[in-house]
Order: structure tokens, then C-alpha cells, then sequence
């Protein structure tokens, strides 16, 4: 008798095969049951380093820690069933050699049960992506605007706009595709070299803030969800759950001062 659960995730080759075909949907998720509820419509969910800005307050991606991923990891990985998951490498877990990389990929896989890992950069990051892809580790890249970088670029500015730098774009962007990753994002970048990349390189371009050409498209859920302060332009925000969460507490606080609680009988009849 075999002792191997069958695969019902979305797998790599699944996701890699969609170039060009049916638009890849994903979101990014930290939290189990709205993973759950994501799962129901994503090929993949991300648990993008974006959780210490959403969910902890933080000013940028730079501070997040590998404990951090990995704790968010375990609990989307518990809440899904379907839907491929690739955690994010933070910043300061991959940069320093293919080594340390792989040591951190490996460890993020083992501990939350991913199945694939992000990091960002392009033609710089191609000698890591192979490593990391050699020894078994699939990897989704990230290019154009890359928030780990925004100390370095200036802040979160979209990129391309000086058609004198879509050359090293589009460098990026084949380098990573040759060295083996599997898909990459494309952050914050023009229309037309959005295009031009995605018709250009042979694994599927997810783009966030990069025009419908893409081969999918990814928004962070409580972006498009009304739930954060702030919203990037290129945004559709599709619920408003920020101020449906402040109604709810304001109804509950105004409860709590009048008393208006079920009553025990009510409760345990
Ligand atoms: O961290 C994140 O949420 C991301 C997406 C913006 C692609 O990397």
C-alpha cells in the first residue's frame, strides 16, 4: 500500500504551463482562513514579505525576519488545500551568497510545507536562482519596482518610465528566466515594457502594477480588499472592508455601553 498522500496542489510545471494561456489569478494571503477563502479562486497564493508593512506596521519590507515568513507560511500552508504557495525570501536571507540562500530556501520549505520560494532582483540574482533551482528549490522572481531595494531606488517609483533603462529591464528579466526561474513578478513597471517582456521571455510574467499584458496578475488581498490606510493607484479595490470593520466596533461598542447583550437564558436555552 502506498503511503503517499496524493498532490491536489497547483504544482510549479502546472503554473510554469500557463504562458501565454489562461491568466494566472493570485493574491497574497498571511493568515489561515482568509487563505481559505482565497484558495478557492487563486493558482497560487504569495505570502509576500508586504505582511510586516500590512500586518505589522512597519515602514518597509526591509525589517521583516525569516521567523516572520516562516510563521505566516505554516498557517496559509494549514488554510489551503489547492492553491500552489510561495513564501517570500525577506530581505538579508539570500543576497550574501548562493549558499545562504539555499540554506534559508531550504529552511523556509521544511518548516511551513511551501512549494516555492520568491526572492527579488533580476540578472544579479540569476547565479542564485540556478543554484537554488539545481538543488530542488523552484523559484518565482521579482523585478521592475522591487520594495527591498526602495532605500537603493528612492522610495516606491515605477519603473521604465526613461525608455533609456527598458534595456536592463528587460536583461533582468530574460537572465532570471534563463537561470531557471519558474515565473517572475513584475512590480510597478510601464505598460508597453511590461509587453514587450512577457512576449519576450518563455516563463509566465505576474504582474502587479504592470499592465494587463501580463500572463497573471497578483494584488495584495487587504489592498483590494478597502482594509489598508493607504492604496496604490493601479489598484481596483473590490470591497471596503475597512469601514465595515469600524461600523461593526462602533455597533459594539455602543452594545457594550448599553447592556445589550443576549442574556444567559437566551445564550444557553
Ligand atoms: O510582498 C508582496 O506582497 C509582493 C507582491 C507585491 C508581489 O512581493
Amino acid at each position: 500500500m502506498s503511503t503517499q498522500a496524493p498532490i491536489r496542489r497547483n504544482t510549479v510545471p502546472q503554473i510554469a504551463a500557463r504562458k501565454g494561456g489562461d491568466p494566472i489569478v493570485s493574491l497574497t494571503s498571511y493568515h489561515a482562513h482568509t487563505a481559505a477563502i482565497v484558495d478557492k479562486f487563486a493558482d497560487f497564493i504569495l505570502v509576500g514579505d508586504s505582511l510586516g508593512m500590512v500586518m505589522h506596521g512597519m515602514d518597509s519590507t526591509v525589517g521583516v525576519p525569516l521567523d516572520l515568513m516562516i510563521m505566516h507560511g505554516k498557517a496559509v500552508v494549514r488554510g489551503t488545500q489547492k492553491a500552489l504557495i510561495v513564501v517570500d525570501m525577506p530581505f538579508g536571507s539570500y543576497e550574501e551568497s548562493p549558499k545562504v540562500a539555499f540554506r534559508n530556501a531550504a529552511k523556509i520549505m521544511k518548516e511551513t510545507g511551501c512549494g516555492a520560494v520568491k526572492l527579488e532582483g533580476g540578472a544579479r540574482m540569476a547565479k542564485t536562482i540556478h543554484f537554488l533551482v539545481e538543488r530542488g528549490v523552484p523559484v518565482m522572481a521579482h523585478t521592475g519596482l522591487t520594495p527591498q531595494s526602495s532605500h537603493v531606488m528612492g522610495g516606491f517609483k515605477t519603473q521604465g518610465r526613461d525608455e533609456s533603462t527598458w534595456d536592463a529591464h528587460r536583461e533582468d528579466a530574460r537572465a532570471v528566466a534563463e537561470a531557471g526561474a519558474f515565473a517572475v513578478v513584475l512590480e510597478g513597471m510601464v505598460e508597453p515594457l511590461a509587453a514587450q517582456i512577457t512576449t519576450e521571455i518563455d516563463i509566465p510574467t505576474i504582474g502587479i502594477g504592470a499592465s494587463v499584458h501580463c500572463d497573471g496578475q497578483i494584488l495584495v488581498l487587504e489592498d483590494m480588499l478597502g482594509l489598508n490606510p493607504w492604496t496604490p493607484k493601479f489598484v481596483k479595490v473590490y470591497g471596503q472592508l475597512g469601514p465595515m470593520i469600524e461600523d461593526s466596533v462602533r455597533r459594539y461598542a455602543e452594545d457594550v455601553k448599553n447592556r445589550a447583550f443576549p442574556t444567559e437564558d437566551e445564550v444557553y436555552r
